[in-house]
């Protein structure tokens, strides 16, 4: 397949290709044809996840500008914080986390992501939600906080780099359009033929722009499916396209384009709100931990595998169909505040 990405500024971090393999006795209890494509084993540490991709071209980027300190935003038990720590260090940036507490961390016993990000020595930057604040309003005042920081850091001739919220920039989402070429590429190589659907979690949207721009690139068939881990307003179609069609455009193949009807975004999964788990949910990882030995995370995936599920039910995934999910990790938030992690044992 044609390399679309050489020119771009890239630092290899990930295992890939990451493994495609079969779930063959869920696809049996099913009545599917079942892959798991693992981006929870993108590495380097045991807890991986989607954001490495995305970062290969952040911090590729970074290293030509001379970057010093990179910046980034998220929830305290953000996925994408954690990476974005064991990225810098991998490429020698030094990370900076501003990160809204969502659900209030114990900071003398740290759990999940935040020991992780304690373990890479991150300068972690706690914002507490105020009475009476949303979750964007405190996110908009991590975003002010870390600004004068950067400019303070700057005018003493430290180079800083903002990296948004889940690394969704279209430079980010061309981590995934080069992530859907990897899945195609296996396919072709396991002699696999076309499956009908690729079923994966949206946030912030990165990873679904670039998994578009990479099936337009490709002139792929199979539908798409974002089940959302939290509320999304109408825009975030129209977002997710941009981000898509400008990474189409960094990539010098502007005659393909992705719209936003072209995205199959499902609002249905989420239950009563971000970081809180669901019946269906905590449902969705017993059944794939019993029948796979594979874990999936409370936050993201197992709400987007719940949908998965639910869809069989209702017929929007017929018998014999062929699927694709996509594991963007997340799995050290299985050892976060119980709260986030909901009721696994029984
Ligand atoms: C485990 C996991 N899955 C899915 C997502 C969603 O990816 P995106 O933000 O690119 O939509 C995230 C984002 O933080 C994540 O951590």
């Amino acid at each position: 397949m044609k390399d679309f990405f050489a020119e771009q500024p890239r630092i290899p971090l990930c295992f890939s290709p990451t493994p495609l393999h079969r779930a063959d006795r869920l696809s049996d209890e099913l009545g599917i044809d079942l892959w798991l494509k693992r981006d929870d084993l993108t590495g380097p540490s045991a807890f991986g996840g989607n954001k490495m991709r995305k970062l290969e071209f952040l911090l590729g980027l970074a290293k030509t500008q001379s970057v010093e300190y990179v910046f980034t935003f998220g929830a305290t038990q953000s996925n994408h914080a954690m990476e974005t720590a064991a990225a810098c260090r991998r490429c020698g940036f030094k990370p900076v986390l501003y990160l809204v507490a969502v659900v209030e961390p114990d900071k003398d016993s740290l759990r999940g992501n935040m020991l992780l990000d304690a373990l890479f020595g991150a300068e972690v930057h706690v914002v507490k939600m105020l009475p009476g604040e949303t979750e964007s309003e405190a996110e908009a005042r991590a975003f002010e906080m870390a600004r004068k920081q950067m400019h303070a850091l700057d005018a003493a001739g430290h180079h800083c780099m903002e990296v948004p919220i889940g690394g969704s920039t279209y430079v980010g989402a061309i981590g995934f359009a080069a992530g859907y070429v990897e899945l195609k590429e296996q396919q072709e190589a396991m002699g696999l033929g076309d499956f009908d659907y690729i079923v994966h979690s949206t946030g912030s949207g990165g990873t679904l722009a670039g998994l578009a721009a990479g099936r337009a690139l490709c002139g792929g068939k199979e539908e798409i499916v974002a089940i959302t881990c939290s509320m999304k307003d109408e825009a975030y179609e129209t977002k997710v396209a941009g981000l898509a069609n400008q990474a189409l455009d960094q990539l010098k193949q502007s005659v393909v384009r992705v719209l936003p009807e072209d995205l199959a975004i499902d609002r249905g999964y989420f239950g009563a709100g971000y970081e809180i788990p669901s019946e269906a949910s905590t449902e969705a990882m017993k059944l794939l931990a019993r029948t796979e030995g594979v874990v999936l995370d409370p936050v993201y995936t197992a709400k987007a595998f719940a949908g998965l599920l639910d869809f069989m039910k209702i017929g929007r995934i017929k018998q014999g169909e062929r699927v694709v999910f996509w594991h963007t990790g997340g799995a050290a938030s299985l050892f976060a505040e119980p709260a986030i992690v909901g009721n696994l044992s029984d």
